[in-house]
């Protein structure tokens, strides 16, 4: 095999995968905030339709959100199998805001996820409220942080990355 073929073969993997990644974020974020509009809305009205409407997009929801940990998971990997020579360059910067991303972010939604969905009749309405707005809210503080990242790491350097492969 070439070299220029692993580039290819490296580049072509990365490209797959955060192509299949970012179809669930851009369902998350938004349906995020949904949700929480659904939740308050039911709140308010006592309206079985609302909560009707809650129950089942909650329940995407998790599918997107499962989708989209599984997915970045492997992204996060292939930053070090794919470009290590890149990530001793930008290392210092991309680490720590994957790992805030990470502790963030992701714990915030994962812990609350569950109170989402098996805590409706376990807790009362002001937490379910306020889990479902944390939920949001971490979701978009996952994309604040990786597009910190992304914009961070990938803006025009001294010299140029190509020789850092
Ligand atoms: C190099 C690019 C990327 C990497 C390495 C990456 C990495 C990850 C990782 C490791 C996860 C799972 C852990 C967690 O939820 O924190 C994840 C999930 C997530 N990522 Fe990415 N990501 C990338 C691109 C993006 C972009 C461009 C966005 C949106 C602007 C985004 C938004 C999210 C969201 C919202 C989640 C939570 C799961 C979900 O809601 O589907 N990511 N990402």
């Amino acid at each position: 095999m070439e070299p220029n073929d692993a580039l290819v073969l490296a580049r072509a993997q990365f490209g797959l995968n955060i192509a299949f990644h970012i179809l669930f974020p851009s369902i998350t974020i938004a349906l995020g905030w949904l949700l929480v509009y659904f939740r308050l809305r039911y709140a308010r009205t006592g309206d079985a339709a609302w909560l009707a409407s809650y129950r089942l997009w909650t329940k995407i929801f998790a599918l997107s959100f499962a989708m989209g940990v599984v997915s970045g998971i492997v992204m996060s990997f292939q930053f070090g199998t794919n470009w290590p020579g890149f990530m001793r360059a930008v290392g210092n910067i991309a680490g720590p805001l994957l790992a805030y991303e990470v502790l963030t972010a992701f714990f915030l939604e994962a812990t609350f996820l569950g109170v989402m969905l098996f805590g409706m009749s376990r807790v009362p309405a002001w937490v379910h409220i306020g889990a479902t707005l944390l939920v949001a809210g971490g979701t978009t503080l996952s994309a604040f942080w990786i597009l910190a990242l992304n914009s961070g790491c990938t803006r025009p350097p001294a010299t140029s990355w190509s020789t850092v492969r």
